[in-house]
């Protein structure tokens, strides 16, 4: 078979991270893919920046526009990030140009998702997102592959590293909110603009898709309501604390028979649970459904290492043929999110 050849547009923290990956597993890939998996073209902005990486052997694009539609490339990794401008340039041309699309970018697809999918699948090539929630943690495939048989009545957890980092970090370590953004960026987990992140509105990107990929349903990011941490000080979490609980940021969606509710906002939870106890940039994802009842799946939330796990996991998915519908059915096929009030929690 020809190798799969595969271009990555932005080679940052999860970028520089993926290419390491697929040159360290090119045995297992091979196998698991059923031909070599090969990386051919590379973009970034700054090309003189040290990534860790010889990139001597790929072909450097200025643009990755560019990349998107070259030849030489068979799916597009577009790792840049930014619900508009050249990652959504960068994936509409891949689409058009009959390339599979594999993307970390939750923005993305909480803004144009729906319309992307609907291009990939008209035009018979791979949308894959495994890395755009939750990091590490598989939980896009556990929803579209492996609960098929469930009806899926709520779905909740801790989606965002940086947040949870920053939590953990204030209440063990006596840290102030600056010092710890200012760590968890270091660290690669925040993003490009992290008001992102501790304004909730990442944890909501997040969730809009997971919503959809467990209900069926079209995305509605609009819907969400949204509340960050920024306003959580160190005496809140000590007042916490004295009462017995821990204050995470979580997003829940529930579905009833009034509709679906979507929401992101610091919660207080009983030391004694079990998310209590994640910690650092560690996220969690509790499904309620009604045949396997309680599923909790817990990892790695952020990070290059952890983020490009996935993303090397949906090159091989894709490289070995699999080509299904990026929500799980198609998308003409999906409800409308019919929004329900707002509980009071
Ligand atoms: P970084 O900011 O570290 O990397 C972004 C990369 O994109 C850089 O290499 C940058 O180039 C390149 N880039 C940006 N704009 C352009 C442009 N116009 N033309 C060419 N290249 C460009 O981001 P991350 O790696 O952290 O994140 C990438 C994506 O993955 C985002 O969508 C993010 O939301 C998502 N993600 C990130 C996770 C994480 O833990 N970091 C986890 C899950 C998802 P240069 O290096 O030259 O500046
Ligand atoms: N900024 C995100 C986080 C990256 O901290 O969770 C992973 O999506």
């Amino acid at each position: 078979a020809h190798p799969f050849r595969v271009g990555v547009a932005g080679l940052g923290t999860v970028g520089a991270a993926a290419l390491k990956i697929i040159a360290r597993q090119d045995n297992a890939l091979t196998e698991r893919a059923g031909r070599a998996i090969r990386v051919t073209a590379v973009s970034a902005r700054d090309r003189s920046r040290d990534r860790g990486h010889d990139l001597s052997r790929y072909r450097w694009f200025d643009d990755p526009v560019a990349l998107a539609r070259s030849d030489e490339v068979d799916c597009v990794v577009e790792l840049m990030g930014g619900a508009d401008g050249p990652a959504k340039a960068v994936v509409e041309t891949a689409i058009e140009h009959g390339k599979h699309v594999v993307t970390a970018n939750k923005a993305l697809l909480a803004r144009h998702g729906l319309d992307l999918a609907r291009r990939a699948e008209e035009r018979g090539v791979a949308l894959a997102f495994e890395a755009s929630a939750a990091g590490g943690i598989p939980v896009v495939k556990t929803l579209r592959e492996a609960l098929a048989g469930n009806r899926i009545t709520r779905i909740y957890g801790i989606l965002n590293g940086t947040c949870n980092y920053i939590l953990s970090r204030m209440e063990s370590d006596g840290l102030d909110f600056a010092t710890c953004l200012a760590a968890a960026q270091k660290l690669g987990y925040a993003e490009a603009d992290p008001t992102f992140d501790i304004g909730g509105f990442d944890t909501a990107h997040k969730l809009a898709l997971l919503t959809s990929l467990a209900f069926g349903t079209e995305i509605d990011a609009q819907s969400i309501y949204v509340e960050g941490i920024e306003k959580i000080t160190p005496l809140d979490l000590k007042m916490a604390d004295e009462l017995g609980f821990r204050i995470k940021l979580l997003g829940v969606a529930e579905r009833s028979e009034a509709g679906i509710e979507q929401r992101v906002h610091p919660t207080m939870v009983p030391k004694s649970s079990a998310i209590a106890q994640v910690m650092g940039v560690t996220n969690a994802v509790t499904i309620d459904a009604d045949a396997v009842r309680e599923l909790t799946l817990i990892g790695p939330g952020a990070g290059g290492d952890a983020t490009a796990s996935a993303v090397v996991s949906d090159i091989a998915d894709v490289a070995s043929g699999t080509v299904s519908p990026p929500f799980g059915r198609p998308t003409a096929r999906l409800d409308k999110a019919e929004r329900a009030p707002m509980q009071r929690h």
